[in-house]
């Protein structure tokens, strides 16, 4: 059971990230729209005030909309993202002010309500847990766009600190492990915070396999683009050559090359050496699929995947926390306590993963809270993505999550580990 003065602590905290993530960024900036792929910072920051106010305020105490046309300049599906920057946004210290006050009535709301009255919204605060969800995806959202603006450095990427396991490489680690056959329990019932694409659980049977035990990291990726992968048609999927053609693929999204032949790589604003040893990221699905192919191995399929990340922990994870950050994955050189029960290493946290899978719904799925969450998703448009990335929040991943993005999408936190039969 969830308690009040827990929910009201997720909440603050979600908040504090969002803030603290903009407080840099001045405000003209946030009103700029990066890239046609994301939102002006300003649109999200109000998008999340505008989610709350449906579900915490409208849809749990019958309240009408403080602004009605929010209804439309912030619903995500009114407007694609390349349009938001036309419409009438709150600036930036619009967003915040709005954000506040709807906070304000959200928590007098939660101060009356009846958490155990038997509403399958309130059930174990779920509906809290979906808007603290929301806000921290926002936030890994938002970090993507403070990614792309080229020349914002934000002051709190300043690799300062290593990764939470840096300097501790077990040298003798086996390169993949053997994952036996087996019939398991896909998807949950018992997590309370779950979205309804990871319900219901139910039975799913996978052959034996072999899985990385890290993510593909730097230093092997650049061995693919230094011998030529990206020119080699064999190496391609028919879909993924047309699109690294069409779109002139030649190394991962923020990749360059240096004087000395090697790479460097553009982060929050500043160039760094590459580091050989930190998954690889910015790469799509195709990239991913033309790697595993070069290696002889294939992606894992989602099931695959989550039979592997099983007894992954989130708390040894390198997921997103309060307090001093890299901005970046942590080496894969981790120590065993970040191991899954079949001894893959880093399934939560660090680099989404890119799996074989297409977006679909599980055996009996039944939307809820509402279609848009995920149904209007499913189909093989999308590729499904696990495990969370250093971005995450840990209260938004878990090993059952489900992400999906097109394989064409490189300015997400996503890398990949390969699989292959046994
Ligand atoms: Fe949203």
């Amino acid at each position: 059971m969830v308690g009040k003065s827990e929910l009201v602590a997720a909440l603050e905290e979600s908040r504090r990230r969002t803030l603290g993530l903009l407080a840099p960024v001045p405000d003209d900036l946030q009103r700029v729209q990066v890239s046609p792929l994301m939102s002006p910072l300003c649109w999200d920051l109000a998008h999340i005030g505008h989610f709350e106010e449906l579900w915490l305020v409208r849809e749990l105490a019958g309240a009408a909309p403080s602004v009605p046309r929010f209804d439309d300049v912030y619903d995500a599906f009114r407007h694609p993202r390349r349009e938001r920057p036309s419409l009438d946004l709150l600036d930036a210290a619009g967003a915040r002010d709005y954000d506040a006050a709807v906070r304000t009535r959200a928590l007098e709301v939660l101060d009356r309500i009846d958490l155990e009255g038997g509403d399958p919204l309130l059930t174990d605060g779920f509906v809290y847990g979906m808007i603290v969800q929301h806000e921290h995806q926002h936030d890994e959202t938002l970090l993507a766009t403070l990614q792309l603006m080229h020349d914002f450095v934000h002051p709190d990427a300043d690799g300062r600190g290593a990764g939470p396991n840096d300097g501790s490489a077990l040298l003798a680690r086996p390169l993949d492990v053997l994952v036996p056959a087996a019939t398991f329990v896909m998807g949950t019932e018992a997590e309370p915070w779950a979205y309804d694409n990871e319900r219901p659980a139910h039975t799913e049977s996978v052959d034996a396999f072999r899985i990385d035990t890290t993510a593909v990291t730097n230093g092997a990726y650049a061995q693919f683009v230094d011998s030529g992968g990206y020119d080699d048609r064999a190496c391609w999927s028919d879909a993924g050559w047309g699109w690294c053609t069409e779109a002139g693929l030649t190394a991962p999204q923020f990749w360059q090359r240096a004087a000395d032949g090697g790479w460097t790589r553009h982060r929050f604003g500043r160039d760094e050496p590459l580091p050989e040893d930190e998954p690889v990221q910015h790469v799509c699905w195709y990239e991913a699929d033309a790697y595993a192919r070069w290696t002889g191995s294939r992606l894992p399929t989602e099931a695959e995947w989550e039979l592997a990340a099983r007894g992954a922990s989130p708390a040894t994870a390198n997921l997103w926390r309060e307090g001093p950050h890299r901005f970046a994955p942590s080496p894969v050189t981790g120590g065993c306590e970040r191991a899954s029960e079949c001894g893959a290493l880093g399934m939560l946290g660090d680099v989404w993963e890119w799996t074989a899978s297409d977006f679909t719904p599980y055996p009996g799925f039944r939307a809820f809270p509402y279609r848009e969450y995920s149904e209007v998703f499913y189909g093989p448009e999308y590729k499904v993505l696990r495990g969370g990335s250093w971005a995450t929040h840990p209260s938004a991943v878990r090993t059952t999550f489900r992400n999906w993005d097109f394989p064409v999408r490189r300015q997400i936190f996503a890398g990949f580990r390969c699989a292959r039969d046994a």
